[in-house]
C-alpha cells in the first residue's frame, strides 16, 4: 500500500483533499465523508466492492493470501486449539476469557439457554414443512416481544446480557424449530450440559429424554460453530448493523441477519451444495455439471464455490475440507456426495474458467456433508449456519452501539427514472 495521507480528487473546476484512513492491518482506506458537500457528487459502488461500511476491531480477512483472524488469532490456531464458547467470548470481549471467566461465562449461557413457552405457540403455529430459515427469523423476532420493553440500549450491562441472550437461546430455537418439522414434542435445554452438547441432546433427545452423546459429533460442531463465527462485514453482519443504526433493538437486527444468511449466494449455499451433488449424483456426471457452471445461460453455478472477498482458498473450507474425511471416518459414514464432492472441487481447480476467476470453494463446500452425517437434514443446514453466526452478528451490533462514528445507514443512489412529467387527464 501506497504511504499517501491524503488523496486530491479533481471534479471539474473543484477539487477536493481527501484524508486516508490507516487501518491495522489491510488496504488504506479513502475517507469520502466531506466529498458531496465540497464537490456535488455522490459515489456509485454497487455490491460495496470497493466500500468499508464501518471501523471493526473483530475480524479480520485478506482475501488473497487466504486469510482469516478473529481479534488478530489465526482461525486455524483457533479451530485447532479453542472451543466455540471460548471464540463468542473473544468475540464479544475482545479477549480470550481466563478459565474462571470461561466457567461463569458458560454458566451464563445455560442459564439464559431456556425459552418463554410462548415460543412453543409460535413455533407450533407454522406448518410442519414450513422452511426452518421462515420459522426461526419468527421466533428470534418474537424474543424482542418478549425482551424488548426492559431493554435500555444506552445501559452496557443491558447490552451484554442481550446479547448473551441471543446466543444462548438461538441454540434452543433451532431444536425447537427441528423438532417441530420432525413432529417431536417440544422440550427444555439440559442446562448440565455444555453449549455444543445441550444443542444436539435437545435437538436429537427422544420422547422419552434418551440420547447418547457422541464426542467425536459434539467436537466437529464445535468445530463447525468456530468456523461460521465471523466473517466481518458480509451481507448478513452489515444487515445487522444497518438494523442496529436506526436503534432497532439486538433481537429484531439479528432476525433480519437471518433472513440476509439465508440466500442462496450467502449462508443459504449450504443447502444448495448439497443439493447440488445430489442432483448431480455420481462422479461421472461432474465434467458436465463444470461446463454448465460456465455457461452463464444456464443459470447455474457451481454452489459453495467463489467469494467476493476470497481470491484465494478460502481458510474455513481448508480446514472444513481435511475434516470432512475424518469425521466421516469417525462416524463409520460412507457418503458418496463426497466421491462427488472430491471430484468436483478437482475438476473446477483445473478449469481455466475457474482458474482465471480465482474461484475456489468456499467454507459451504463441504460443510454440508458433515452436517448430513451428523443427521442434520438438509433444510437446517443454514439455521447451522446462523447458530454460529449469531456470536458474530451481536459481536458486531455491539461494537456499533459504542461506535461514536455510528450514524444511521442511509446509502444514496443513482436516479435512472423518468425525468419530472405532468399528470395529464
Ligand atoms: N460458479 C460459476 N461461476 C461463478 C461462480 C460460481 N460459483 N461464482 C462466481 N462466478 C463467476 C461469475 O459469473 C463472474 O464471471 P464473469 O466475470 O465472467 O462475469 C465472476 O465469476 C465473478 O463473479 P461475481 O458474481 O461478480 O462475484 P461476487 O463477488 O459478486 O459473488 C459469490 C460472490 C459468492 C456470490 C459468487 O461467487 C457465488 O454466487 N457463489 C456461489 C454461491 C456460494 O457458494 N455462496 C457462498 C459464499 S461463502 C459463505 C457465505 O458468505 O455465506
Amino acid at each position: 500500500m501506497s504511504d499517501l495521507d491524503q488523496v486530491t480528487l479533481n471534479a471539474g473546476e473543484k477539487s477536493v483533499v481527501l484524508p486516508v484512513i490507516k487501518p491495522t492491518l489491510g488496504n488504506d482506506c479513502v475517507d469520502i465523508s466531506k466529498l458531496t458537500k465540497e464537490t456535488g457528487y455522490f459515489t456509485y459502488d454497487s455490491g460495496f466492492t470497493a466500500t468499508a461500511s464501518c471501523k471493526s476491531a473483530i475480524t479480520y480477512i485478506d482475501g488473497d493470501k487466504g486469510v482469516l483472524l478473529y481479534r488478530g488469532y489465526p482461525i486455524e490456531q483457533l479451530s485447532e486449539k479453542s472451543s466455540y464458547v471460548e471464540v463468542v467470548y473473544l468475540l464479544i470481549n475482545g479477549e480470550r476469557p481466563d478459565a474462571a471467566q470461561l466457567k461463569a461465562f458458560n454458566e451464563e449461557l445455560a442459564a439464559e439457554a431456556t425459552v418463554d413457552a410462548s415460543v412453543n405457540t409460535l413455533i407450533g403455529s407454522f406448518a410442519k414443512d414450513a422452511h426452518p430459515m421462515a420459522i426461526l427469523t419468527a421466533a428470534i423476532a418474537q424474543l424482542s416481544g418478549i425482551y424488548h420493553a426492559s431493554l435500555d440500549l444506552s445501559d452496557a450491562e443491558q447490552r451484554r446480557k442481550a446479547a448473551v441472550r441471543l446466543i444462548a437461546k438461538v441454540p434452543t430455537l433451532s431444536a425447537l424449530i427441528y423438532r417441530h418439522g420432525k413432529g417431536l414434542p417440544a422440550n427444555t435445554p439440559d442446562t448440565s450440559l455444555d453449549y455444543v452438547s445441550r444443542f444436539l441432546k435437545q435437538t436429537f433427545e427422544s420422547a422419552d429424554g434418551q440420547y447418547e452423546l457422541n464426542q467425536d459429533v459434539v467436537k466437529a460442531l464445535d468445530l463447525l460453530f468456530i468456523l461460521h463465527a465471523d466473517h466481518e462485514q458480509n451481507a448478513s453482519t452489515s444487515t445487522v448493523r444497518m438494523v442496529g443504526s436506526t436503534g432497532a433493538n439486538p433481537y429484531a437486527s439479528v432476525a433480519a441477519g437471518v433472513t440476509a444468511l439465508w440466500g442462496p449466494a450467502h449462508g443459504g449455499a449450504n443447502e444448495a451444495v448439497l443439493k447440488m451433488l445430489e442432483e448431480i449424483g455420481s462422479a461421472d456426471n461432474v465434467e458436465s455439471a463444470v461446463v454448465k457452471a460456465k455457461d452463464k445461460t444456464s443459470g447455474f453455478r457451481l454452489m459453495g464455490f467463489g467469494h467476493r472477498v476470497y481470491k484465494n482458498f478460502d481458510p474455513r473450507a481448508k480446514v472444513i475440507g481435511v475434516m470432512t474425511g475424518k469425521v466421516l471416518e469417525q462416524l463409520g459414514v460412507q457418503d458418496p456426495l463426497l466421491d462427488v464432492a472430491v471430484k468436483l472441487e478437482q475438476a473446477a481447480l483445473q478449469d481455466d474458467y475457474f482458474v482465471a476467476r480465482k474461484l475456489y470453494p468456499n467454507v459451504d463446500f463441504y460443510s454440508g456433508i458433515i452436517y448430513k452425517a451428523l443427521q442434520i437434514p438438509t433444510e437446517m443446514f443454514t439455521v447451522m449456519f446462523a447458530l454460529g453466526r449469531t456470536s458474530g452478528w451481536v459481536a458486531h451490533w455491539l461494537e456499533q452501539q459504542v461506535d461514536p462514528e455510528m450514524k444511521i445507514g442511509r446509502p444514496r443512489q443513482v436516479y435512472t427514472g423518468s425525468d419530472v412529467r405532468d399528470y395529464q387527464g
